[in-house]
């Protein structure tokens, strides 16, 4: 019955439909023969255009579904980062709508630099970005999307404040997505193309991810904090242990976890490679959404729960991997270095550094982001640093406090928690993302540095040259607590659970554990009004959207071409070696600036790379020898209309859903990539820029492949006239330089609509074309 799920209007945007996703899961649960269901499996099929189309070949078997079958989705809504929104939007306008089909909002987060403190850093970043700022409001007044400014927050702290609801699916265009997952929804990062699909209201779509589930069982105490239960996981799972996963919580332990905890866990689900993480409804997301102004929903929320069983997995669900965690025996675990999956309890951490030669100092001292930016969070961390002010102790390093949202920041404020921080040396930043991704103009390191230097820090992320530009910065991922209390001894060897710090008064001091409130006492304040955008936007299509063809920032896009119909014919432009991930395909730091500029950024392709055959960065050479920076290669071959490949190692594309990586190898001619495993965003990026994404079957083929070989498609035509069959094989003939030639068996995973995207040359183009037939 609908009216058990009425809500106010100003409410119903950001409510899930209930009523319709109840009905379409009791279509499936009709379909698999009342099989129990995971939670992962509810939420993510009751959004399925069509469950009897969808599962049509799943003769009743959820093992013939998972990891099988392509669903068409219809995500709630969408969220987009200014980074990652400006071409997601660029892409959007090509498609001549005059709205959104689902509520979307923008966030201005990534493009603030973190130096001095927020008032500074905001003016000059808003200075600096005034016209992709000044782009992205006037398409959000334009197609009605809520445009947040620079300094409300950071995407996932806002999206969890204000949108993210149990039963809830959504998409954003940005990796860490999932953290709603912490308030019980399906939120999974994609690209802009994928976000498109969404704001056009054409069926997205989404192999179905198989389910891990882990038990929580036991409850946390002392030092342990949520961040460890997401650092042990991803020692255990490492970066592709996820892959193709939802993970889904379950287990009394989830009992006793905050909401905005249980956001931590989803966040870095990422690091692991996961389509997104998820938690059943609790208490804790009752009481969170009652504290975010959202009380006029929970009735609704509690009786898709309690009448329908709609939050939480069915008696005897199964998982398809098992893994449990005693939440009482947790450890406090540090990650890291330039990995997030190399995972180290504490009381081995100044063992590790001894033996693997890490610096004996802790250089700077960093909480906050998307990961850890709670008034938990910021509460425990503050009961760490009053023992601290309390003994006379001052910190030793840099310590920086990045608010996730102005609601965090003003009501940390008014507790008097920004001011413990400011007077013991911190320096609070603006709301956003700052330092975590490579805006933290630091001062106190040279970028050119060659000597290693150690941080810490309570983010999500690690890769080289990640947050403070400098490749050799060894980022360490831990809780806030454990970062905070690293910053009084700034010594790589210290342990907060067991050693203690030498007082000026020659007494030892020893840290209690952190203490802190789930929840302000007070309730939430909101903070600086102007922060705030219309709940409801209407869109106002006489709005103009003016992009200047000077601009250096942002360019108006030209579609790519169709296939020609021919099998492909490519040289290799560049064999890779090792770990690729999104930052070494399409770095960030500096080059975020060109964001809404595919030639500009394109500079940037794959510039982090390994060349295999030379173990040089950022090298590669053409056919006669000539040696060339890879995009400067990629160019000259563009030139000359000299179609290329890229061949690379597992795991290609990991890390954030940078489409970017996907849209400048295209733009720069690319037209495969040929890879020993890929990481899933970004395969799903590279088809819907309309590249032929290929993995080997037999992986010691690499070995046989050599930069300059022509690579020959034998049965593309085949494979696009069986509409790719959701995958299958493809063989390539290799011609060496001495015209020797083998054919190589690889692997492909499209589906129909991906082969649409293929023959259309892109996904753009093809939802174009359905939209002006
Ligand atoms: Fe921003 Fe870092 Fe999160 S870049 S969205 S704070 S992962």
């Amino acid at each position: 019955r609908a009216s058990e799920f009425a809500v106010p209007e100003a409410y119903q945007s950001r409510t899930p439909p209930y009523a319709k996703l109840i009905q379409n899961l009791n279509t499936v649960k009709k379909i698999v023969d009342n099989k129990p269901l995971t939670l992962a499996e509810k939420i993510l099929y009751s959004h399925l255009v069509s469950p009897e189309e969808s599962l049509a070949s799943s003769n009743g078997q959820l093992s013939n579904i998972r990891g099988e079958v392509y669903l068409k989705l219809n995500p709630d809504r969408v969220a987009m980062q200014d980074a990652s929104a400006q071409m997601a939007l660029l892409q959007f306008m090509t498609c001549g709508m005059p709205s959104t089909a689902v509520p979307a909002s923008i966030h201005c987060d990534h493009l603030i630099v973190g130096k001095d403190g927020a008032n500074d850093d905001l003016e000059k970043s808003i200075a600096t970005n005034k016209e992709v700022f000044d782009f992205l409001q006037s398409c959000g007044e334009k197609y009605g999307i809520q445009f947040w400014g620079p300094g409300s927050g950071i995407i996932h702290q806002i999206v969890l404040e204000n949108f993210s609801v149990p039963g809830l699916m959504m998409l954003g265009t940005d990796s860490h997505t999932p953290n709603a997952g912490g308030l019980g929804a399906i939120a999974i990062g994609v690209g802009g193309a994928d976000a498109v699909d969404a704001l056009t209201g054409t069926p997205w779509e989404l192999k179905a991810p198989k389910v891990l589930g882990v038990k929580l069982t036991g409850q946390l105490s002392g030092w342990s904090s949520p961040k460890d239960v997401i650092t042990k996981l991803a020692g255990i799972l490492t970066v592709r242990g996820g892959t193709g996963y939802i993970v889904e919580y379950f287990g009394e332990g989830v009992q006793t976890l905050s909401c905005t905890g249980m956001a931590t866990i989803c966040n870095m689900g990422a690091e692991i490679g996961a389509t997104t993480s998820t938690f059943p409804y609790t208490e804790a997301h009752k009481r969170y959404l009652i504290q975010t102004g959202r009380e006029p929903i929970t009735k609704a929320v509690d009786a898709a729960n309690n009448q329908h069983n709609f939050l939480r997995a069915d008696e005897g669900a199964q998982y398809d991997k098992l893994i449990e965690i005693n939440l009482s025996e947790l450890e406090p675990h540090v990650n890291g270095p330039f990995t997030p999956d190399l995972s180290t309890p504490i009381s081995l951490f100044g063992k590790t550094t001894k033996e693997e030669g890490w610096p004996e100092k802790v250089s700077a001292g960093l909480i906050g982001s998307c990961t850890n930016s709670s008034y938990q969070d910021m509460s425990r961390a503050v009961s760490i640093i009053q023992q601290a002010e309390k003994a006379g102790l001052k910190p030793k390093i840099p310590f920086f406090v990045t608010p996730g949202s102005e609601q965090i920041r003003a009501t940390i404020e008014r507790d008097g928690l920004i001011d413990t921080f400011e007077r013991n040396g911190a320096i609070v930043l603006a709301n956003a993302c700052g330092p975590c991704i490579g805006q933290w103009d630091r001062v106190d390191v040279d970028k050119q540095s060659t000597d290693s230097n150690a941080i810490f820090t309570s983010f999500n992320r690690n890769f080289r040259a990640r947050n403070d530009g400098n490749r050799n910065t060894m980022n360490f991922l831990t809780s806030p607590d454990m970062v905070t209390a690293m910053i009084y001894s700034g010594d790589m060897h210290f342990n907060p659970l067991k050693d203690s710090i030498k007082l000026d008064n020659g007494e030892e001091f020893r840290f209690q554990p952190p203490t802190g409130e789930e929840l302000p006492n007070s309730g939430f304040i909101k903070g600086r009004e102007e922060f705030y955008p219309e709940a409801q936007p209407q869109p106002k299509p006489d709005v103009e959207v003016n992009v200047s063809p000077e601009s250096d920032r942002l360019q108006l896009l030209d579609p790519f071409k169709p296939w020609s119909g021919d099998e492909l014919s490519t040289n290799v432009l560049l064999k890779v070696e090792g770990k690729c991930t999104t930052d070494h395909i399409s770095a960030a730091g500096a080059w975020l600036k060109y964001k809404g500029h595919l030639e500009n950024i394109s500079y940037n392709t794959l510039i982090g790379a390994v060349n295999k055959e030379t173990g040089e960065v950022n090298k590669a050479y053409d056919l006669n020898g000539d040696q060339y920076s890879i995009p400067e290669l990629m160019i000259k071959w563009k030139e000359e209309q000299r179609p290329w490949i890229v061949v690379a190692e597992h795991n290609y594309g990991e890390g954030s859903a940078r489409e970017h990586a996907a849209l400048s190898p295209r733009f720069l001619g690319g037209s495969v990539i040929l890879v020993k495993s890929f990481a899933r965003i970004h395969e799903t990026n590279l088809k819907k820029q309309g590249m032929l994404p290929l993995t080997f079957a037999e992986e010691s083929d690499y070995d046989k492949i050599s930069a300059g070989d022509l690579i020959t498609t034998q049965n593309l035509r085949d494979m696009i006239a069986q509409d790719g069959n959701n995958g299958g094989t493809l063989t390539v003939k290799v011609t060496k330089k001495d015209g020797s030639t083998f054919d190589v068996l690889c692997k492909h995973t499209m589906s129909k609509d991906q082969v649409e995207f293929f023959k259309a040359g892109s996904a753009i183009n093809h939802i174009g074309n359905l939209k002006r037939a």
